[in-house]
């Protein structure tokens, strides 16, 4: 063999053992050690994957929409949002009244308003679930938490905490929350597989999840909305179902925006 033959040999020989290793099965996971107590299941986003896949898949998740929230930490945001979240143009708000009966919320109720803006849910949800009852309402904006505060307390409601939220995770304890409220905050939520995981085990086991947001229909929606926002009713359910909630049901109430509810196993 001449030097040529025998460089395209180790060449040969080195690719070979590399993609061997590359092929080979990986190790079956020790099982996790577990101490016997009554710890609520650490609740997998599909059944065929145990808690390590789904701990990997969450701690790898890249930010599906960079920069969607940096307008709202800038120093004119809480002036400028206050406007445009409570705009009476805006369908969610001019349709508030529909949208909470269509949930059912009763007295004594504990529901998390993920992603409460400046509170226009916040505080009528607190009034319908009255004393007995509780709401988180939960940001990652501090300006828009102060204004909340405010809020609640113009309105003299005891039963409102407000929650400094982050981009990965709810902040709330596990099995805490009867019921999730997502009103146009699926499409601002950077780390989805993240925060819905979180969301998930927010909830108590049988809890429900309310997820409106824009529809995105090629031709009906409007420019604007379908650049800014990133997915449709489908892709979402199939994110939200990925992460393990249950679709329930679709309630056919707005023109601009899907009205779903989904709940934890
Ligand atoms: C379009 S606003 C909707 C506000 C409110 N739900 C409403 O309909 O008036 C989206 C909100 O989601 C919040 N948000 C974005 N990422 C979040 C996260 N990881 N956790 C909690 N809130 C988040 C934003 O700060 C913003 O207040």
């Amino acid at each position: 063999m001449n030097l040529l033959g025998l460089r395209t040999f180790w060449i040969g020989c080195a690719l070979i053992a590399a993609l061997g290793c590359a092929a080979a099965p990986t190790e079956p996971a020790p099982a996790t050690a577990t101490s016997g107590a009554e710890e609520p299941p650490d609740v997998p986003a599909k059944a065929e994957e145990t808690p390590d896949v789904v701990a990997s898949l969450v701690a790898d998740e890249r930010s599906v929409r960079p920069g969607i929230n940096t307008a709202y930490f800038r120093a004119d945001a809480l002036t400028k949002y206050t406007q445009v979240l409570e705009a009476e143009s805006r369908e969610v708000v001019e349709r508030q009244d529909e949208i909470l009966d269509a949930i059912g919320l009763r007295k004594g109720m504990v529901v998390a308003d993920i992603g409460a803006g400046t509170g226009f849910f916040t505080s009528e949800i607190a009034k319908r679930v009255g004393n007995r009852g509780a709401v988180f309402s939960v940001d990652i904006v501090p300006s828009f938490l102060e204004r909340i505060r405010e809020r609640v307390n113009a309105e003299k409601l005891t039963n409102v905490t407000v929650v400094q939220g982050e981009e990965r995770a709810t902040g709330l304890k596990p099995a805490s929350v009867d019921l999730a409220f997502m009103c146009a905050t699926y499409h601002h939520i950077e780390y989805p597989r993240a925060y819905m995981h979180s969301l998930l085990q927010t909830l108590r086991p049988g809890g429900t999840l309310v997820l409106i947001d824009f529809e995105r229909i090629e031709g009906k929606t409007s420019p604007v909305i379908l650049k800014h926002v990133r997915a449709g009713k489908e892709t979402v359910t199939g994110e939200v179902s990925q992460a393990g909630f249950v679709f329930e049901s679709e309630t056919e109430l707005l023109d601009q925006n899907y009205y779903l509810r989904f709940s934890r196993p």
